[in-house]
């Protein structure tokens, strides 16, 4: 069994140990993640799109289940069949699921035993990778690693639906999910606003080489981009207060329609996480809450305010006439033609979970992991996209409508899961997730 198309075989190549050590590492990472929450954390889910932990506890082992055990033989429980229901997130061809914004408003199972059901299908599969017919291993392997890849991402969406959670509680009330003692608290410089030239010409995008790589990142294909100039780092918080004191959220013509309409809706007035106290701007962090460090990259934007930022921007002085968002192969192009090499604090493994500022004068700072950064493409398919074979075409290829393409990683994204033809992907209204503002300007 392949899930790939012929040709293209993403054989997570390496022993049996490897493979065991791999996903007993990242199974655990998931476990780690958790042991600050309190027993009521694990059930909330405030808005639909922000899923409770136990859901996800569940949801990746049942991604397992249903794409691994049951495909090669594993040993099946009854708990399989009772959850199936209730661990499927959006996989037609698996059967019906519970509808989204009901995985909050549910006790059973207890969160406990979520816990004991993860142990179960961990130990069903380490069985199964012991003892699987070697003719059959690399198939395995193959799906084992988009299982893990799929892991990692609800690890990263873990820390920003918690962020969201835990900021529900009254102010007063409210405890952060973990607490950083002040002095630890890395002091921040950053460097100064400029932008870094970049030739365009016919260009090669998409991933490259034998790594592994999701089904959107294919083929590499051509592409012709006129010549650019990008922002060497992000948008600062105090550049974007200046947005704010402009009444850049009362300037209707700044906005695309439908970001106004939104904004007016939700009554947003600054960033998510912004909240004003006697007269001064602090911000919820997973740290808990801080004065607004002005020197720190803009957070927890939508694409719409993104959008309205560089607007204004391009309007505040001569030498900003016409910057806006980039597209995304402008971003992949700039990443690609500079030393991509991510700051030491700038991934989840730094435990940092806050965007770092832009320093040490690179070329372009902030390009591999800090915050997604809003691109002005739609998420589309490359020209020749085919995407994985069987159930897992449902993984990419059904969601390229309506949404928008982020780059380059976030604080709260594994290491290994950087490349510079990385695709993520949002609707334009979204704010829970790190996303930050680079700006780009098109040169004569
Ligand atoms: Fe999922």
């Amino acid at each position: 069994m392949s899930v790939t198309e012929a040709g293209r075989e993403f054989v997570a190549t390496g022993s049996r140990e490897a493979l065991l050590a791999r996903f007993r590492r990242v199974r655990q990472a998931s476990i780690t993640m958790c042991r600050p929450l309190r027993a009521e954390d694990f059930r909330l889910q405030p808005i639909e799109e922000v899923s409770p932990p136990w859901w996800n506890l569940g949801h990746t082992s049942w991604f397992f289940v249903r794409n691994v055990l049951e495909p090669f033989g594993g040993r099946l429980v009854r708990e399989d069949a009772q959850y199936d229901f209730l661990l499927n997130s959006y996989y037609a061809s698996l059967g019906s699921r519970l509808p989204r914004s009901r995985r909050g408003s549910i006790t059973r199972p207890t969160t406990e035993e979520i816990y004991r059901y993860r142990a179960s299908v961990d130990q069903r599969v380490e069985d199964l990778l012991e003892t699987v017919d070697p003719g059959h291993l690399d198939a395995l392997s193959s799906v084992l690693a988009i299982g893990l890849e799929h892991e990692q991402q609800h690890q990263e969406l873990f820390y920003t639906e918690i962020k969201v959670i835990l900021a529900q509680n009254l102010r007063e009330l409210r405890q952060p999910y973990r607490a950083v003692p002040e002095e630890e608290r890395p002091v921040d410089a950053v460097d100064p606003l400029r932008f870094v030239d970049f030739a365009g010409g016919l260009l090669e995008f998409g991933h490259r080489g034998q790594g592994w790589c999701w089904d959107n990142e294919l083929p590499v294909h051509k592409f012709y981009l006129a010549p650019f100039a990008l922002a060497n780092r992000l948008v600062t918080n105090a550049e974007y207060q200046e947005f704010l004191d402009d009444h850049g959220y009362d300037q209707q013509l700044l906005w695309l329609d439908n970001g106004w309409a939104r904004l007016q809706g939700e009554g947003w007035h600054a960033p998510l996480y912004w909240e004003r106290v006697d007269g001064c701007w602090w911000l919820w962090t997973l740290d808990g809450m801080r004065p607004l460090p002005p020197e720190e990259p803009v957070c927890h934007v939508s694409f719409y305010e993104a959008d309205a930022f560089a607007r204004w921007k391009s309007q505040t002085a001569a030498c900003h006439r016409g910057v806006r968002l980039p597209t995304e192969r402008e971003w992949e192009q700039a990443a690609r033609s500079t030393l991509c090499e991510p700051q030491e604090d700038a991934f989840l493994e730094s435990d940092r979970l806050h965007p770092a500022c832009a320093k040490g004068g690179r070329s372009l700072a902030q390009m591999a992991g800090c915050l997604w950064q809003w691109t002005s493409s739609y998420y589309e398919p490359y020209p020749g996209y085919r995407p994985f074979l069987g159930v897992l075409a449902e993984y990419n290829g059904k969601f390229m409508d309506n949404q928008r393409v982020l780059r380059g990683g976030s604080c709260v994204t594994p290491r290994e899961h950087f490349r510079v033809s990385y695709r993520n992907f949002w609707s334009a209204p979204t704010r829970f997730q790190f996303t930050g503002i680079r700006l780009v300007r098109s040169e004569e």
